[in-house]
């Protein structure tokens, strides 16, 4: 291994996607204040609505999961593009957008067209965990804002709340995050609500039984049963732990106690493959912060190769002209998905 073929670096070059080096301290020098800014918009919109920064941190498991952390779920539909914002997992249930929205101008006006929305997405994301009690850390910083958005690559992607811890293992690994970083990074629901609409089918029908989910406590089930009777508006929501503004390890005391919210969280004690990490975590919670921080660190990470900008505005592409972008570099050789200047309607506009 002491000289590489030359084609072979050729070859590796064109397979590899080109990404863009993350970093600590990336806005050091271009927006010192960057993070400084975040915080504070975090600390109004805990005060203003507690459940908001829960709702803002799920955007980074939703970002990151479809084509990589590039604030792709912030996207508007357009004439011509179906955004994420409808998808099956995230319509009628993510929320909170206001709050980047408020974010992204005082960092606008403090220091225009730098900070792009997917590195405040991961800022905001670390924020709402530190203000709410949980492990503060350092993020990486230096991502772009994609240029597009992919509904369908959503709604295959994102798991539904019935899903079993093994199916959950297998996807994870898709994205090179263990079991362990699986159970650590659902430890994230120690913070926000679900909807009725999510537990349905586990109160009254799991797998099609016509019965409950017999891993739900009685007593809690009773409750739940209060919460979301048989004919409830299933928007209603219902707190995914016993603490839900406060980051701790109480989400998983919860799945010990079988009274987990939604099935995806009550079958990682179901589940031994799983079991013994969220028994671990409900006695240690400082080894549940730890690894939280490390699975928030490597979801972090995902890239999709793509070229992107810093988007002035989360909700909309720059608007450029269109010969720029037909001949902005095709990057995405190594990509199977790469069709995005063919599908979408950037270029049409
Ligand atoms: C492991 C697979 C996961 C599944 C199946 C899942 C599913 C869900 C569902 C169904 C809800 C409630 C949505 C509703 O009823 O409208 C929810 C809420 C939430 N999820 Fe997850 N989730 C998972 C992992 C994650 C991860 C990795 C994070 C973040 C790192 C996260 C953060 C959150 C937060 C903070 C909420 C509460 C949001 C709010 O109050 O608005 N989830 N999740
Ligand atoms: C877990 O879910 C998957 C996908 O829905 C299903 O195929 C599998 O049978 C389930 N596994 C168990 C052990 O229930
Ligand atoms: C993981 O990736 C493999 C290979 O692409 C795919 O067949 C499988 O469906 C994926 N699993 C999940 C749960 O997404
Ligand atoms: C429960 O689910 C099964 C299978 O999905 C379905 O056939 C049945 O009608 C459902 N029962 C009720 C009461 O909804
Ligand atoms: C929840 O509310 C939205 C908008 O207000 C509505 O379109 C939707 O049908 C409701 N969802 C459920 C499950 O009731
Ligand atoms: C809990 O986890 C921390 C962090 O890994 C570790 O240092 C500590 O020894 C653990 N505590 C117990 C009681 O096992």
């Amino acid at each position: 291994m002491m000289t590489m073929p030359l084609f072979l670096i050729f070859l590796l070059h064109v397979a590899t996607p080109i990404s863009a080096d993350l970093r600590p301290g990336f806005y050091q020098k271009t927006c010192p204040e960057a993070e400084s800014i975040v915080r504070d918009v975090m600390k109004k919109a805990l005060i203003r609505e507690p459940r908001s920064v829960a709702s803002v941190m799920r955007f980074q498991f939703h970002d990151c999961f479809v084509n990589g952390c590039d604030a792709s779920m912030l996207l508007d539909d357009t004439p011509t593009m179906l955004g994420e914002k409808l998808a099956l997992s995230n319509i009628n249930s993510l929320r909170s957008y206001e709050v980047i929205d408020e974010v992204k101008e005082a960092l606008e006006e403090a220091c225009p067209g730098v900070v792009s929305c997917a590195d405040i997405i991961i800022m905001a994301a670390r924020d709402a965990v530190a203000l709410t009690g949980g492990p503060d850390w350092e993020v990486k910083l230096g991502r772009l804002d994609s240029l597009t958005a992919n509904q369908e690559d959503s709604n295959n992607i994102m798991p539904s709340p019935r899903s079993n811890a093994s199916y959950l293992i297998d996807l994870f690994q898709n994205y090179s995050l263990t079991t362990k970083d699986l159970v650590a990074l659902s430890g994230s629901h120690s913070i926000g609500q679900g909807r009725c609409f999510s537990i349905m089918f586990r109160l009254y029908n799991q797998s099609g039984s016509g019965k409950p989910d017999p891993a739900i406590e009685p007593i809690y089930r009773e409750k739940l049963d209060k919460l979301c009777p048989l004919d409830v508006d299933q928007n209603v929501t219902g707190d995914l732990d016993a603490t839900p503004v406060l980051f701790d390890n109480q989400y998983f005391k919860d799945l010990v106690a079988g009274r987990g919210f939604l099935n995806s969280d009550q079958t990682l004690y179901t589940f031994p493959q799983t079991r013994g990490f969220v028994v671990l975590y409900s006695k240690n919670q400082s080894l549940f912060f730890k690894d939280f921080v490390r699975g928030m660190l490597k979801m972090g990470d995902l890239q999709s190769g793509r070229p992107g900008e810093v988007r002035k505005n989360c909700r909309v592409v720059n608007g450029r002209p269109s010969h720029l972008l037909l001949e902005s570099p095709s990057i995405m050789e190594g990509d199977v998905r790469g069709s995005y200047n063919k599908d979408d309607g950037v270029i049409v506009d």
